[in-house]
């Protein structure tokens, strides 16, 4: 099989759409993995530059790029966790606070998806959904880069504590902790939407 091209199109490059029955497949069985199962080996330093630029392809209205990347890995990423576990310790839940950052800590990888809206006139709303847009490509990227991954809140992407140690400004959220490493085991399919009770076509 031919390597797929990763390097990103030069500025007008037309960019053709082409039929890619291989994602589809990909698209329909695609599950996230367990944050507990994730193990090393992690993307490289050059597969996660891959998997963040492919992510910041979302669409964007506005060309706003209103959302960035923290990533937290190797010693800096237990120096992070231990410090989640200081502030958790604080916390009036402050057992349940601590055994839930068992999530964030087993994985090599974890991508801080912040969304930044920029001030203007297109609507906070689409910026926010364009961070979402970004969490799910990087997931995507992850998963088609045979990595598992994982997009999880849980209570530190609202405290306000973590926030200021991540160096969120205000007006910034946390739109997730995006969590990529090497899965342990196959997830099993989860229960899916009904689609006969989410689909309606409409009428006049
Ligand atoms: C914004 C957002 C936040 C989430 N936060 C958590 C969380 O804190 N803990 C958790 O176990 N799952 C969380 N999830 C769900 C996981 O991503 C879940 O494993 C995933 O939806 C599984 O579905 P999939 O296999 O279809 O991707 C969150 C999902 C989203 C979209």
């Amino acid at each position: 099989m031919k390597p797929p091209r990763l390097d990103p199109p030069l500025f007008g490059d037309p960019l053709g759409v082409v039929a890619s029955p291989e994602t589809l497949r990909f698209l329909a069985r695609r599950r996230s993995a367990s944050a507990l199962g994730l193990t090393a080996p992690a993307p490289s330093g050059s597969e996660l530059e891959t998997l963040l630029r492919i992510a910041a392809r979302a669409p964007d209205h506005g060309k706003l790029a209103p959302w960035r990347f923290v990533t937290l890995a190797g010693e800096d990423k237990s120096s992070f966790v231990s410090r989640l576990d200081q502030i958790a310790a604080r916390r009036p839940d402050a057992d349940t606070a601590r055994t839930r950052l068992a999530k964030l800590a087993a994985p090599p990888l974890s991508v801080v998806v912040i969304s930044s809206p920029k001030p203007g006139k297109i609507p906070d709303w689409e910026q926010t959904l364009s961070a979402g847009a970004v969490c799910f490509g990087l997931i995507l990227a992850a998963q088609a880069m045979g990595y598992g991954a994982n997009w999880i809140t849980d209570w530190y992407a609202y405290d306000p504590q973590v926030l200021s140690l991540l160096g969120l400004d205000s007006g910034e959220r946390v739109c997730g902790f995006v969590h990529i490493g090497t899965a342990a085991e196959a997830p099993l399919e989860r229960a899916r939407p009904d689609m006969g009770a989410i689909v309606t076509q409409w009428r006049p």
